[in-house]
C-alpha cells in the first residue's frame, strides 16, 4: 500500500495506473476510520482493480470551528486498518496541497442544499462540493464510494457530478452499525461512556418508527420520534424529517411509489450525530 502526500505524486501514480489499463475506485474520507469506511473500501476493491482512499479533514466544510478542532485524527491507526483491506494507495494531502489558493467557488443545489443539514450547517455542503470535486479532479476515478449514512451528502455529490459533468459513477453503500444499532461515525469516539450508552436510542427509535409507520400517520411518527429521543436527558433532537428520497422535501402522507427516508440530527451535548432510515 502506497502512501502519497502530494498532488504531483498522486498524479504521477495515476498515470502509471492508467497506462496499465487499471480502473480506479475512490473512497474519500476524513480519517478516524471505522468499519463503515472499510465497508466502502471493500466494495471498491471488489469492483475495481485499483483502490485509492483519501484522508483529509476538509476545513471548508466545517461551519463550526470547534467541531474542526475537535475532529478526531488517528492517522497511524487509520493506515494500519487500511493495510488489512484492498486499498492500494492512501492519499493524505495537506491543506496547501488541496487548496493552494482559497477556493471561492459557490455551488447551487436548490432545495437539496437548504433543507435539513443545509439549514443547520450553512456552508457545509459548499465545502463538501469543493473538496470532493477537487479530489475527483486529482484522482480521476471511474467509481467513487459514499455511505448512505450521510444521505443528504450523497444527493449533493450526485448533483455536483451532474453540474460539473464529471465522468465518475457514484456508488451508494449501506449504513454500517454497531451491534446496538448506533450508526458508526468518527464522532462516536468523542462520546463519554454515558453518552455512548444512551446514543443507540437514536437508531432504536428510528427502527421502531418504521414498525409504527404501518399504522400511524407521518405527522404522528414525526412527533413521536422527536419526543421519544428528547425524553432522554443526554439527547436533544435538532431535526427529524421524513422526506422524499430524491427531492429531500418532507412528505405529508405515506402515499407514492418512492422511498421515504427519515433523517435525523441529534445533539449529544457538543457532539452532533446524524442517522437515517428508509420507511
Ligand atoms: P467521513 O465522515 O470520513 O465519511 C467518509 C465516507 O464514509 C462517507 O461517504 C460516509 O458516508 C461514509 N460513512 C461514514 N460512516 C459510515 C457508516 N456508518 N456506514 C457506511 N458509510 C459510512 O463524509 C465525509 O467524510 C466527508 O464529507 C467527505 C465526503 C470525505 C468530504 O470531505
Amino acid at each position: 500500500m502506497k502512501v502519497i502526500e502530494s498532488v504531483a505524486g498522486l498524479k504521477k501514480e495515476r498515470e502509471l495506473v492508467r497506462k496499465m489499463n487499471r480502473n480506479v475506485g475512490f473512497v474519500p474520507t476524513m480519517g478516524a476510520l471505522h468499519q463503515g469506511h472499510l465497508s466502502l473500501v471493500d466494495s471498491a476493491a471488489q469492483a475495481l482493480d485499483y483502490v485509492v482512499v483519501s484522508i483529509f479533514v476538509n476545513p471548508t466544510q466545517f461551519n463550526n470551528p470547534d467541531d474542526l478542532l475537535r475532529y478526531p485524527r488517528t492517522l497511524d491507526a487509520d493506515l494500519k486498518m487500511l493495510e488489512t483491506t484492498g486499498c492500494d494507495l492512501v492519499f493524505i494531502p495537506s491543506e496547501k496541497e488541496i487548496y493552494p489558493e482559497k477556493d471561492t467557488r459557490i455551488f447551487h443545489f436548490g432545495t437539496l442544499g437548504t433543507v435539513m443539514e443545509g439549514k443547520y450547517r450553512p456552508g457545509h455542503f459548499n465545502g463538501v462540493a469543493q473538496v470532493v470535486s477537487r479530489l475527483f479532479d486529482i484522482v480521476d476515478p471511474q467509481k467513487a464510494y459514499f455511505g448512505l449514512k450521510d444521505f443528504q451528502q450523497l444527493a449533493i455529490i450526485k448533483s455536483t457530478v451532474k453540474q460539473l459533468k464529471l465522468n465518475v459513477e457514484i456508488v451508494p453503500c449501506p449504513i454500517v452499525r454497531e451491534p446496538d444499532g448506533l450508526a458508526m461515525s468518527s464522532r462516536n469516539r468523542l462520546l463519554t461512556d454515558e453518552q455512548r450508552e444512551n446514543a443507540p436510542l437514536i437508531a432504536q427509535t428510528l427502527f421502531e418508527a418504521v414498525r409504527r409507520s404501518k399504522y400511524e400517520s407521518v405527522q404522528n411518527i414525526r412527533d413521536w420520534v422527536a419526543q421519544t429521543i428528547d425524553q432522554n436527558p443526554f439527547l436533544k433532537t435538532e431535526y427529524f424529517e421524513i422526506v422524499h428520497e430524491e427531492t429531500l422535501l418532507p412528505i405529508e402522507n405515506w402515499e407514492g411509489n418512492f422511498n421515504k427516508v427519515g433523517c435525523i440530527a441529534v445533539h449529544c451535548n457538543a457532539i452532533r450525530l446524524i442517522d437515517n432510515v428508509i420507511f
